[in-house]
Formats: C-alpha cells, sequence, structure tokens
C-alpha cells in the first residue's frame, strides 16, 4: 500500500490542572522556576477517577465517533503506555469492550511498554503490519497515554496526564516517510520504576538530561545520514539540515529542554557542515570559535547553550514553539507526549498552513529508546479532505483546554497522597467527583476484591 501513515488523530486530557506559578508559591521555591525555568505554565492531573484503562477508553471512543469510524474496520490495535496497573493483562484487552458490540474480535496487538516510547513503538509495529503480508486491509489504531506523577520534591512539577489515538492506514494525509529513521537505544538507569506497588518513578534527573540529549544527537545524525542517502538520489545537493524541516516535535519533558533541544540540532547541523556559513550574514555568523567542539562534551556547558539558544531563537518560535501548546498547559503526558506536538501543531495552524509540510519528530523513552523520523503532509486542502478532517476536529483543543477548571495547590497535593494511598487497593470506590469531567469521559466506579475494574462513561 502507498502513502501509509496517520489518518485521523484524537487526544484527551483531564477537565482540571493545577498552575504552575501557584505551585512554585505552595513549594517555597524561588518565583519563576517552574514557569520560566522549567518553561511549563499548568498541570493536567487525574482525581482517582481515571486510570490508563479509562484515559485510553476515552480517547478511543473520541477518534471513532468523531471521525465516524466502524468498529468493524480497525484490524489491529496497540497501546503504548508505562502506567502499569496490571501485570499480565493489557489495557488493550481493557478497549476490546468498546468492539463487543459489534461482535469484531478479530483484532492483532497488545500493549507495549518503555517510558515514554511506548507511543512509538505501537505506531512503528502498526506501521509495519499495514506493510506486511499479515494486513488484511482494515486500519491499524494506536493509543499512548499516561498518567505521570511524582514524589514530592524537584520532579513534582514535571507531571502530567493524558493520551492520543491515531488511526493507521494507506493514502494518510500524514504520511511517515519511508527509509527515514534513526534510532538510538541504550541500557541506562536514567528513569525507571523498580517499585512496581508505587505510581512514581525513580529519577536521575541529570543524566536523564544528559540522555535525552545524547539520544538526540545520536538519532539526528542516523536521520541525516540516510537522508542525505536520498538526497544523492534524488540530485539534491547537501548536507541535510533543519532547514528541510518545517517544523519539529519533541518528547517534551518540559519545554525549556525542546528549547534546548531545538538549539542543540543547530549546533549539529553546524558541526556536521565543513562549509558552515560563518560570515556576517550566515546563519552561524561568529561561530568560528566553536568549530572544534565534541558534542559528549557539551551537554551541560552554559556558554555553548546559550550560543545556540540565542542563535536558533527566531527559528524555534517559527518551528517548535507551535507544537508546545499541549505540553505547556498539561505537562509531560510521557507517552503521548510527542504525537501532543503534532495535535498543538494541528490545532493552532490553519489547514492551508500545514499542507504540504515535512515535520520531524524525536520520541524519547528513558531506559533508554529513542528515534527520530518525519512526516510529510498532504497538500490536498479542500473541504471534506483528509487534511480539512484532521483540522476540523482538532480545531476543539484550545478551546478545551481553556474549559479546564483550575484547582488550587493544596488539592492537587491531596488528590496525589490519595492516589499514592488507595493505589492497588481492592474493594475500592473511587471518591472523586465526576460531574466535572468532560462529556463522554470513561471514568472508574468500582475495582472489586479480585480487583476487577469497572468503568461507566459521561
Ligand atoms: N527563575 C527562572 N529560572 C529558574 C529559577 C527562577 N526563579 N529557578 C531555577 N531556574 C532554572 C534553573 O536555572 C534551571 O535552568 P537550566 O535547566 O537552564 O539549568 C531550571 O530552572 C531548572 O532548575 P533546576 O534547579 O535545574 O531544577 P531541579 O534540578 O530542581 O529539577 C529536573 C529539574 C531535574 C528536570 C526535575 O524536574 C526532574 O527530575 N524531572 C523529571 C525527569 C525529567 O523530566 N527528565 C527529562 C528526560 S526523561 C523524561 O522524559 C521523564
Amino acid at each position: 500500500p502507498d502513502d501509509v501513515g496517520i489518518i485521523a488523530v484524537e487526544a484527551y486530557f483531564p477537565s482540571q490542572y493545577v498552575d504552575q506559578s501557584e505551585l512554585e508559591i505552595f513549594d517555597g521555591v524561588s518565583t519563576g522556576k517552574y514557569t520560566i525555568g522549567l518553561g511549563q505554565d499548568k498541570m493536567g492531573f487525574c482525581s482517582d477517577r481515571e486510570d490508563i484503562n479509562s484515559l485510553c477508553l476515552t480517547v478511543v471512543q473520541k477518534l471513532m465517533q468523531n471521525y465516524d469510524i466502524s468498529y468493524e474496520s480497525i484490524g489491529r490495535l496497540e497501546v503504548g503506555t508505562e502506567t502499569i496497573i496490571d501485570k499480565s493483562k493489557s489495557t488493550k484487552t481493557v478497549l476490546m469492550q468498546l468492539f463487543e458490540e459489534c461482535g469484531n474480535t478479530n483484532i492483532e496487538g497488545i500493549d507495549t511498554t518503555n517510558a515514554c516510547y511506548g507511543g512509538t513503538a505501537a505506531l512503528f509495529n502498526a506501521l509495519a503490519w499495514v506493510e506486511s503480508s499479515a494486513w488484511d486491509g482494515r486500519y491499524a489504531l494506536v493509543v499512548a497515554g499516561d498518567i505521570a506523577v511524582y514524589a514530592t520534591g524537584n520532579a513534582r512539577p514535571t507531571g502530567g496526564a493524558g493520551s492520543v489515538a491515531m488511526l493507521i492506514g494507506p493514502n494518510a494525509p500524514l504520511v511517515i516517510e519511508r527509509g527515514l529513521r534513526g534510532t538510538h537505544m541504550q541500557h541506562v538507569y536514567d528513569f525507571f520504576k523498580p517499585d512496581l506497588s508505587s505510581e512514581f518513578p525513580v529519577v536521575d534527573g541529570k543524566l536523564s538530561i544528559q540522555c535525552y540529549l545524547s539520544a538526540l544527537d545520536k538519532c539526528y545524525q542516523r536521520y541525516a545520514t540516510k537522508a542525505e542517502t536520498q538526497m544523492v538520489k534524488d540530485k539534491e545537493t547537501g548536507p541535510f539540515s533543519l532547514g528541510h524541516f518545517d517544523a519539529m516535535f519533541f518528547h517534551s519533558p518540559y519545554c525549556k529542554l525542546v528549547q534546548k533541544s531545538f538549539a542543540r540540532l543547530m549546533l549539529n547541523d553546524f558541526l556536521r557542515d565543513s562549509n558552515a556559513d560563518t560570515t556576517e550574514n550566515g546563519i552561524f555568523s561568529g561561530l568560528e570559535a566553536y568549530r572544534d567542539l565534541k558534542l559528549e562534551d557539551t551537554y551541560f556547558d552554559r556558554t555553548v547553550e546559550k550560543t545556540f539558544m540565542a542563535c536558533s531563537k527566531a527559528t524555534f518560535e517559527k518551528k517548535v514553539k507551535p507544537s508546545l501548546l499541549l505540553a505547556n498547559q498539561i505537562g509531560n503526558m510521557y507517552t503521548p507526549s510527542v504525537y501532543g506536538g503534532l495535535v498543538s501543531y494541528i490545532a493552532q495552524n490553519s489547514v492551508a498552513d500545514i499542507a504540504g509540510k515535512r515535520v520531524g519528530l524525536f520520541s524519547y523513552g528513558s531506559g533508554l529508546a529513542s528515534s527520530l523520523y518525519s512526516i510529510k503532509f498532504s497538500e490536498d486542502t479542500a473541504p471534506g479532505s483528509k487534511l480539512s478532517k484532521l483540522s476540523e476536529v482538532l480545531s476543539d483543543v484550545t478551546v478545551r483546554l481553556d474549559s479546564r477548571k483550575k484547582i488550587a495547590p493544596k488539592i492537587f497535593a491531596d488528590t496525589m497522597k490519595l492516589r499514592q494511598d488507595t493505589h492497588h487497593l481492592a474493594n475500592y470506590t473511587p471518591v472523586g467527583c465526576i460531574d466535572d469531567l468532560f462529556p463522554g469521559t470513561w471514568y472508574l466506579t468500582h475495582v472489586d476484591e479480585m480487583h476487577r475494574r469497572q468503568y461507566l462513561c459521561t
């Protein structure tokens, strides 16, 4: 099949948030640490009414309804998540209850886990299925969802929660470019969840940042090398550079790291290009002194960071910032984070603005697994086209974000404590209010004595 890629996208996030400037005061940190230092304005969070199953039920149902897709037309369903509430039963099997009414049980795929990378692994599996001999002509559905919560302390403001669902098939308006993937995987303990009774990870914050940045370097170099091979075939002149992307979406642990990451790609471009223009009007004007830098010496080099942040600022504003809306307003959703970038970009541009664009995506999951790949947007802006439909459906994202309820930091902290105390309890009935949930939200009604979970939809 041709033009395999993403046909439809839907996003779900909780209807409540805590304001990061209020959290700075509540946590007793200096003003600006979370909002300016990390670049985060609001953080979405769930009460005890929502878990990974409900987040995924909600987003799948929403996608099927809003794009008018029949449940019979799905032949594969994959979930990427690191929010584990059962060591055996997958969230995918819980989602099968949505398919009961139509009787479709002939659906491959289960859950995939490695920190924030599971959604990308699920997407790659779905693409491979559509391109394989096992494909039967139906769509694949990829779901990425997580509840990101940290113990009290410096990582807590980098939480978030949400889910994204994507319909995969041929003749897609968002085509995943073939032969262009850069991947880096490595054994490292930067962020992991060894305590199976807790929702909280163990984090080595500084190491996780270094791992993220070095994975980005490696993925970008591998992507660029492959892109240059294609460019030679197409008789285009190289080298490959950020100029070949109209936008770039990143996994966003917090927005400031994404801005630093984009600056880092500019540094990569500079070091990869022996003819980099350092003349007065060139983009690398005045940077000759950095010619002999070694990337691995620069992860925490303030001077290099500042220089390349300044040199990439205008391009960052244009090519990256529009994709950080959900990341800034919800926080790190883990597996859906980079796909929240896609949702933000579509939601904040007109269909004419996104048509024909080429976009790079960097997905990172601690531990670690990472890939950089690219999407080419269709040029078809006609009313009723698949691209127009995407744009139409996602146009309500900003409205939904603005209609959320602000919760005081004290109540947020109490809710985190309640989740911690009741996590994994059997015979538990959640106490969180259901009145404030968005319409169409699935929520937990009861966990019985055998830990079986029951849900209803608002
Ligand atoms: N005004 C403006 N900026 C401030 C202020 C202030 N009042 N106070 C601090 N800052 C700046 C700091 O200078 C720092 O900037 P820098 O990143 O340019 O150095 C930034 O705010 C953060 O302050 P730190 O003191 O470095 O923050 P801390 O070490 O307390 O925590 C961290 C940050 C490590 C990211 C923590 O939140 C964490 O562990 N998060 C989870 C791990 C994570 O997200 N890792 C990323 C990749 S892995 C993944 O996706 C899970």
